[in-house]
């Protein structure tokens, strides 16, 4: 079992990376949080595989559960989740003291820990992540939060978990397509935080996509120390912290002009990082094979290099994400693999070069 400790004061916490974690959960709450009950949020599909195991292990160390099953999908990540979770604490007289428990991927995940940010001002949560994109990136930062009409992840607060424990059991029965997705993140820490992990991946990728447990411990335990440094660094997002978005400007505006449809989110991402990887190379920031590198390991990972939308579609979406977040293009540009930097850059004025870039092609 790998630890990896996330120093933020009195925020502190570890993540727990292993196997045997879902029916040992209480070794791991042991001198971290005191509670004689639990509340166990998750949805239908992983509560039907998970759950029983879960239970077990709290009923074993005298701890007394029960289950708040939500309906999965992103649809359902917004404000009437929470309010059917407050009804439910509610109607068992929840105290302040008793954690919540998000067992299952990032929506779950999220909405926990948004529910538990806000129920009486705050109360103490864990994550169990069950899908590689949560054990990677959304259970550890303490971003949570749920979707509004208008906007996704409008509505959140940063709220810490008080413990994250990932089995890479769980990832046995997750779709290969969300593993695949998950490498788009998994290989951005590489270009943005870690030469080694990008070499660890170029020579091990099948082992972690047929989810061999050692190589996905190894890969999700450096994913969350690069995380962890970034996090502790810039928890609340001032400055540092963006750097976790490498990919995602361009990344985000392709999912937007799609619709959401065409490609999920770990697939934009890798389309934005080609796009971002080509840029640096254009205004001679990166050198070499850099992006070369990178195309060649989405491409074994069975990601996207080709997106049918025009330059000018991709840019109206950053346009309209700029507006709405009223902030300038801070855009996440690579020096070398292993080292990236941010820099406000305005895209527009690139369109034209924009057009020439392999993802368009
Ligand atoms: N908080 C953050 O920092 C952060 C970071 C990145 C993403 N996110 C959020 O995370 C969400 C996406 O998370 P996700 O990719 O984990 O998707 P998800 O939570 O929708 O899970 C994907 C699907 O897999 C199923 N599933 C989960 N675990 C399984 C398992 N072990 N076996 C079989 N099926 C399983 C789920 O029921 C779901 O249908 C988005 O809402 C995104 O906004 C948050
Ligand atoms: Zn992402």
């Amino acid at each position: 079992m790998k630890k990896i400790k996330i120093g933020l004061g009195a925020r502190s916490y570890s993540v727990f990376i292993g196997t045997e974690i879902l029916n040992g959960l209480p070794r791991l709450m042991d001198g971290v949080i005191e509670a004689d009950r639990v509340a166990i949020v998750t949805d239908s599909l992983i509560g039907g595989l998970y759950l029983e195991s879960l239970k077990w292990g709290l009923r074993e160390a005298g701890i007394e559960s029960c289950e708040i099953i939500i309906s999965a999908g992103e649809e359902h990540k917004d404000l009437a989740t929470i309010e059917t979770i407050f009804d439910n604490l509610i109607a068992q007289d929840w105290d302040r003291w008793s954690p919540l428990i998000a067992l299952g991927g990032g929506i779950v995940g999220d909405i926990t820990g948004f529910a538990a940010a806000s129920f009486m001002r705050g109360i103490p949560y864990i994550q169990v992540p069950t899908t590689l994109l949560a054990m990677v990136d959304s259970s550890v930062g303490g971003k949570t939060g749920v979707n509004h009409p208008r906007g996704k992840n409008l509505i959140g607060a940063f709220y810490q978990p008080r413990l994250v424990a990932a089995d890479v059991g769980t990832l046995k029965s997750l779709p290969p397509v969300e593993i695949v997705a998950a490498m788009a993140e998994v290989i951005k820490y590489g270009m943005i935080g870690d030469a080694e992990l990008f070499d660890y991946l170029e020579t091990h990728l099948e082992k972690v996509l047929e989810a061999d447990k050692t190589a996905l411990m190894h890969v999700i335990a450096r994913c969350c120390e690069i995380k962890a440094a970034i996090v502790e660094e810039d928890e609340r997002e001032a400055g540092i912290r963006a750097i976790l978005n490498f990919g995602h400007t361009i990344g985000h505006a392709i999912e937007q002009a799609g619709e959401y449809r065409t490609f999920r989110h770990g697939e934009a991402v890798a389309l934005g990082m080609i796009a971002a990887t080509e840029l640096s190379h254009r205004l001679g920031y990166c050198k070499g094979d850099v992006p070369e590198r990178l195309k060649t390991i989405l491409h074994r990972a069975g990601l996207p290099e080709r997106v049918k939308l025009s330059p000018a579609d991709i840019l109206k979406a950053v346009k309209i994400d700029k507006k709405r977040t009223g902030t300038q293009i801070n855009f996440i540009f690579v020096d070398s693999i292993g080292k990236a930097f941010i820099k406000p850059f305005e895209l527009e004025n690139y369109l034209d070069k924009l057009t020439q870039f392999s993802i368009f092609r």
